[in-house]
């Protein structure tokens, strides 16, 4: 049973759900499965909706209708708390990086010897093993999120969002998250991620939302929706061009 519970958990479904404000509709998704075992990424032009969707299925916003289910029940709390999310601009306190870290370790109760364990595996799978005592202000951009996605991990989340994590990144820190994302995918957390990068998306994703003006206008099979995109809106974002 325990086994059936773990399998099943982070499958996500949105059904029926509709953002709008001051009239205009900006997420409009009638329904969307996200329950494949590797990692999900949703890509679009800038407006599409993709950090809107990602706050949804965080629980961070409310939709004006409809709902987010997470394993079989309306999202809760107690889900959301075991979810994470990674923004765009990492959220870092004016703290040294294992300070960051052992923040989060507190918080979930793990004593501090326990903590200290924990802390030196999250430095050694993030690279920051030098970094440990330097302020996480003064961080490179790349160094921040890897951080970051480390404060994420350090909440044990059966489910990881991450909006854009790598957009402002250098090849060699965009190719470190990609190696952190996916040792996470493979120790069974659920990644939901939005990228711009369609290389990115080749490379990670199992399978793959479209997204285009609030709705989603594909989603399959990461090699089906690159290689052969069944909407127009997806070829036209896939070839490079403007979508309109
Ligand atoms: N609180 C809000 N009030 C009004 N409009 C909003 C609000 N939040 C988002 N929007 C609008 O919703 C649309 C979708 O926004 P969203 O941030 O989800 O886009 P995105 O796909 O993540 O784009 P990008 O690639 O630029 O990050 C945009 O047109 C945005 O201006
Ligand atoms: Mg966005």
């Amino acid at each position: 049973m325990r086994d059936l519970i773990s399998e099943m958990a982070g499958h996500i479904v949105v059904n029926g759900v509709k953002i709008a404000r001051n009239g205009a509709a900006l997420l409009d998704v009638p329904h969307l499965a996200l329950n494949g075992p590797g990692p999900t990424l949703i890509l679009g032009p800038n407006g599409a909706g993709k950090s809107l969707l990602l706050r949804c299925l965080h629980g961070l916003i409310v939709p004006d209708k409809g709902f987010v289910k997470q394993d079989g029940v309306p999202l809760n709390t107690d889900q959301t708390a075991r979810q994470a999310m990674v923004f765009q601009q990492p959220v870092l306190l004016r703290r040294s990086v294992s300070a960051n870290l052992d923040f989060v370790l507190k918080r979930r109760g793990l004593h501090r010897s326990a903590r200290k364990v924990r802390i030196a595996e999250l430095l050694a799978e993030g690279g920051l093993e030098g970094k440990a005592r330097q302020s996480a202000r003064s961080l490179s951009g790349g160094e921040a999120q890897r951080l970051a996605i480390l404060r994420a991990l350090a909440l044990d989340p059966d489910t990881l969002f991450l909006d854009e994590p790598t957009s402002a990144l250098d090849p060699s820190a965009t190719q470190m998250i990609e190696g952190m994302v996916l040792r996470a995918s493979g120790r069974g957390v659920r990644i939901v991620m939005v990228t711009h990068d369609i290389g990115q998306a080749r490379r990670l994703a199992a399978d793959i939302v479209m997204m285009h003006g609030g709705h989603v206008v594909e989603h399959g099979d990461a090699r089906q929706v690159l290689d052969a995109p069944k909407s127009e809106a997806s070829r036209r974002y896939l070839a490079g061009g403007l979508v309109t």
